[in-house]
């Protein structure tokens, strides 16, 4: 079986080499294409063309038995085959996560996870994870064994910044998604609560808006609606990496019952509500909702 600390860099280390040529082609890829993912999002040029380079390098390493990819409808699977010892690790990705957000020119990012299992999988199986911000600088925080580490991209280098990120156990900001009306009593009501207690930072990108709670403390959820029970956000390629990142950091996640690393999706595109941050927050979240 290939050296999961090897694939784990290699992951990295391509993703890494990745995000400098995706960010300097999104000037140029802002307009939509003919096509839709399969969760029925449009696809703008950028949002194909960080999927297209993201899938040609990560199965370019010899352990990497298949790509999964928010902008696909199955798992790709390597031409050539690594061997009977080889091929072990299956890698999904969320190419460019709040792409919508290309028009306004705010935060995006690019989402990986390494899972030691065939997908759709539990949360468990992942052995790291990580996320790209496309924001004024780029950085890429990773999740494996049990530390998260804070890099910023320049060009061609990596540089760490924060070797052991971890939430502050003060927190400070909170972001939801979904429109007010479509939100649940419950949830409404612990939002006001939460309100009371915390800034709103919301940008309209999971990642940016995760970042922020890695950042200062707090909270980011995208809760189950009245019209849509199970949410926006895919629990394979945004749900179960975030929630990996976090819960390494020292903090916490929740489907509104449970951690989201503790769900197998059904299918490869299955939705979830999700909800990241400090404990206490979670807990009361759980308390609230159940
Ligand atoms: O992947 C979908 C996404 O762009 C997330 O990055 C983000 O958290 C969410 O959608 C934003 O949704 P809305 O536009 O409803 O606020």
């Amino acid at each position: 079986m290939a050296d999961a600390t090897d694939t784990v860099e290699s992951v990295v280390a391509s993703v890494a080499s990745a995000a400098p040529e995706i960010r300097s082609g999104l000037a140029g890829r802002r307009t939509y294409d003919d096509g839709a993912n399969p969760s029925g999002d449009r696809q703008l040029e950028a949002d194909v063309y960080a999927d297209g380079l993201l899938e040609e390098r990560l199965l370019a390493i010899e352990s990497v038995a298949g790509y999964a990819s928010e902008e696909r409808d199955s798992v790709v699977v390597p031409d050539a085959d690594g061997g009977a010892d080889g091929n072990r690790y299956h890698v999904a990705v969320d190419p460019l996560d709040g792409s919508s957000n290309l028009k306004s020119n705010n935060a995006m990012g690019t989402v990986f996870g390494v899972y030691d299992e065939p997908l759709p999988a539990e949360g468990s199986a992942l052995v790291a994870s990580g996320f790209v911000l496309y924001g004024p600088i780029t950085t890429m925080a990773v999740a494996r064994g049990g530390t998260v580490t804070k890099s910023v991209i320049d060009g061609g280098t990596r540089r760490i910044v924060n070797p052991d990120l971890t939430l502050p156990e003060e927190p400070t900001v909170y972001g939801f998604g979904g429109r007010v009306p479509r939100w649940s009593e419950e949830f409404s009501a612990y939002v006001s609560e939460v309100e009371s207690e915390l800034k709103l930072r919301y940008g309209g990108a999971m990642i940016g808006d995760v970042n922020q709670v890695l950042t200062y403390g707090g909270i980011f959820g995208y809760p189950g609606l009245r019209d849509r029970p199970e949410g926006k956000l895919r629990l394979c390629f945004e749900g179960h990496p975030i929630a990996h990142v976090v819960e390494t950091a020292g903090g916490a996640s929740s489907n509104g019952t449970r951690s989201l690393l503790s769900l197998t999706p059904d299918r490869l595109h299955e939705r979830t509500p999700l909800f990241v941050g400090n404990e206490a927050y979670i807990d009361r979240l759980e308390a609230a909702l159940g």
